[in-house]
């Protein structure tokens, strides 16, 4: 057979399905926007039916793209947006509550009681996480307390909970298959990262029944078939990993020490620690890298929760451009004298302070601000949050590291972006030719267990640079804009 293998790219504000052929190259795409709800100041809904409808349309668009039908792929690897908790009814698969989306921010109460209540050593310990309204758990626990007779049911093993990966697993499957993998199972706050399982201590803190959770798998293993009656012929789903897992993966950074950075809705750099979990002591998640064939590689990682999104918000918020494609020659243009700092924690601050009550602020604002100014303030907020990043996993990780920062997502399309990113970091940023990596790991995951596609050698040594971009700032201006940086998000933060 042919190695076709499809891609569901299941992501926060857009669904894609990718066809690659064995040449990883893109035969074919399908893309849908779907609608964000934000029922209140702080809170993130997705429908779990708009998004199970993209992914169908979706997948059907790549088939027809690439002019093959269901009986040409040889593989389906599903990535996802992480954390976002769906719970559905066993018996109908209809959700019982709109999906919490991992930006959302109810639950920070329930955190905020978890840690003074001591809570949070143990948590890390197991997790690697911290505790915060981002991951599952506390997501889980708030359905539960509020959809009526909710707890009862899960208890008796009538409902069932899920990431996106699973709920689209189990629909893909026609409900045959309740599971998840190792990468999405690490960021519910329930799942012990060296066990490798689903904790009962854990479970009990956060008031979840074991009787919602999906089985665990390898991100490369057999997940079950997809239904005939949606693609025309049953696909076999092979791979499954959290978008930033797979985008770790598509970038090829298979060595402790490499490091790569997805520009998204959000912003999230993961290093690679190898076999040993490395415990953060600055507020870096130390989670699942992958597991493979039942070995578990480990990393570091740094979220940011807003990056696109802040493009987005100067787009659909302020109307300051029409594309977010306009916001790179935008900033350009902006004036060097006018200072402008942009901290867009409109969900609260991610890595590494952990702030879920702070909300975004700009400072620097003068009569002759104007839209170039708040575009290039967009753009700079990702570099600086970025060197946050690397500047903690720089103090975490004492191995050979590489200098080098691998980029992929939708942003890095931009040149003067990619390059004041090269800049900030003082370091050379790497942006390779393919630069779908996210949906490309969840392919090889998919291509490689289905014995189509190569193993991670192969794979790494088709890894090809499209563009280095090198440091050009001097020291001077670095050190003048990274301490404006720290100013602003010192006068942000709540805690
Ligand atoms: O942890 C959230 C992350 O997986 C979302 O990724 O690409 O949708 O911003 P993205």
């Amino acid at each position: 057979m042919a190695g076709y293998v499809l891609a569901i790219d299941q992501g926060t504000t857009s669904t894609r399905a990718i066809v690659f052929d064995d040449g990883f190259r893109i035969a074919g795409v399908g893309q849908q926007e779907f609608t964000q709800h934000f029922p209140r100041s702080g809170w993130v809904e997705h429908d779990p039916e708009d998004i199970w409808r993209t992914v169908v349309a979706t997948v059907r668009t790549a088939l027809s793209a690439a002019s093959l039908s269901a009986g040409d792929i040889a593989a389906i690897g599903i990535t996802n947006q992480r954390e976002t908790t769906v719970i559905w009814d066993r018996a109908t698969g209809e959700p019982i509550h709109n999906a919490i989306v991992w930006q959302d921010r109810r639950t920070a109460d329930i955190c905020r009681q978890l840690r003074e209540d001591g809570a949070e050593e143990m948590v890390t310990a197991k997790t690697g996480l911290v505790v915060d309204p981002y991951f599952s758990g506390t997501k889980i626990a708030w359905i539960l307390d509020e959809v009526t007779g909710a707890r009862a049911r899960a208890e008796a093993g009538n409902l069932a909970f899920g990431t996106i990966d699973t709920f689209l697993l189990w629909r893909l499957t026609g409900g045959r298959v309740h599971a998840t993998d190792a990468t999405n199972a690490a960021r519910t706050l329930l799942f012990d990262i060296e066990a490798n399982d689903w904790d009962e201590e854990l479970l009990k803190l956060l008031r979840v029944p074991r009787a919602l959770l999906p089985e665990v798998r390898d991100c490369a293993a057999e997940f079950g078939m997809t239904d005939p009656a949606l693609f025309g012929t049953a696909i076999p789903i092979l791979g499954m990993a959290g978008d930033q897992h797979a985008a770790t993966l598509g970038n090829a950074c298979f060595r402790p020490g490499m490091t790569k950075s997805t520009y998204g809705t959000g912003c999230f750099a993961v290093l690679n620690t190898g076999r040993a979990r490395c415990h953060s002591k600055n507020r870096l998640l130390s989670t699942i890298a992958y597991r493979l064939d039942g070995q578990t590689t480990y990393a570091l990682e740094g979220s940011i929760f807003v990056a696109g999104a802040a493009v987005q918000w100067l787009r659909d918020g302020l109307k300051l451009m029409e594309r977010a494609e306009q916001s790179g020659p935008m900033a350009a243009k902006a004036s060097e004298t006018e200072d402008v700092y942009l901290v867009p924690a409109f969900v609260g601050l991610g890595a590494p302070w952990w702030d879920a009550e702070a909300r975004g602020a700009i400072y620097g604002l003068t009569r002759n601000t104007g839209p170039n100014e708040f575009a290039r303030a967009a753009l700079e907020s990702v570099c600086f949050q970025t060197a946050d990043l690397l500047g903690a996993m720089g103090r975490d990780w004492q191995g050979d590291g590489d200098r080098v920062l691998r980029v992929d997502g939708g942003m890095v399309a931009s040149d003067w972006t990619m390059q004041r990113l090269a800049d900030i970091l003082n370091a050379p940023v790497d942006r390779p030719v393919v630069l779908e990596t996210t949906a490309l790991g969840a392919a090889w995951l998919a291509g490689h267990k289905g014995g189509v596609w190569p193993g991670q050698d192969g794979f790494a040594a088709s890894w090809h640079l499209e563009r280095r971009f090198e440091p050009a700032m001097s020291a001077v201006e670095r050190g003048r804009k990274l301490t404006g940086w720290a100013d602003a998000v010192r006068r942000t933060r709540t805690s």
